[in-house]
């Protein structure tokens, strides 16, 4: 994407993957996610694509529901990983699907707010679906993870770099997401936006580390540990409990989508 062609969504500065730290220390993902699969339906011999898998923990449970799964995600770490479960796992970007007409169903859980130009995802998805095909998946919504979104753009802010600039997430409201889908010839047969608090066992560092990446980079190694501090003290009174567990304000948009 040239910053110059206004016809094309900006796709958003890159994110980096830890896939073995991502596997390791935000399994929470995969669990609040597998509820997902109840929505999906899958059954026995269809043929179902898992956009944007991550480590395949997913994909894996989808496989053992006797489905054919093809699992697809823009970091070769996960993909490896993916892999490294037996699972059938290509590095694709989901801006660029290259299916046609051959899927049962696209299923996706915590990636799309990855792909900011939402109109090309959902283009993909109704090319690579039969007709009658399902698109079940779940994405941060609007709100989501807003106070340590809002503390990450005011920590670069401060250091006159362009926070929003760097911003690499797509949160959109029901309606947005709706229109999208109905626009591409989806027909919505249930949409959902909650609010789920997430804990963070590992505390908030570790998850500005795992999936701040974006931020992180505008400044230099060295910077990167008081920038993590300065978020987390504006975080605090709103993420940390008396306790002193974190909890990250996640908000969901769920939904299930028929290509007609
Ligand atoms: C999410 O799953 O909502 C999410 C995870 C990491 C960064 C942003 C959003």
């Amino acid at each position: 994407m040239s910053p110059a062609d206004p016809d094309r969504p900006d796709r958003g500065p890159a994110q980096a993957w830890d896939a073995e730290r991502y596997a390791r220390e935000f399994r929470f993902v995969a669990e609040y996610g597998r509820s997902l699969i109840g929505l999906l339906d899958p059954r026995p011999g269809e043929r179902i694509l898992d956009l944007g898998c991550g480590d395949g923990a997913l994909t894996a449970e989808l496989a053992a529901a006797g489905v054919a799964v093809v699992a697809v995600d823009a970091d070769p770490s996960m993909v490896a990983m993916a892999r490294a479960r037996g699972l059938d796992a290509f590095v694709v970007n989901g801006h660029e699907l290259p299916y046609e007409a051959e899927f049962d169903a696209v299923f996706s859980n915590a990636a799309l707010h990855w792909m900011r130009d939402a109109d090309a995802v959902i283009a993909g998805v109704a090319r690579a679906l039969r007709p009658g095909g399902r698109f079940v998946a779940e994405l941060g919504g609007a709100g989501n993870v807003e106070t340590t979104r809002r503390a990450l753009i005011a920590a670069l802010d401060r250091r006159g770099l362009d926070g929003a600039g760097a911003d690499p997430w797509f949160f959109p409201t029901p309606e947005d997401y709706r229109l999208r889908l109905e626009r591409a010839g989806f027909r919505v047969e249930a949409m959902s936006h909650f609010p789920r608090p997430s804990h963070l066992e590992h505390g908030l560092r570790p998850w500005l580390e795992t999936f701040g990446g974006p931020f992180l980079a505008r400044v230099p190694e060295p910077e990167r540990a008081a920038l993590m501090a300065e978020v987390e003290e504006a975080c605090a009174p709103v993420l940390r409990r008396a306790d002193g567990s974190w909890w990250a304000d996640y908000v969901r948009l769920r939904f299930r989508a028929v290509a007609t």
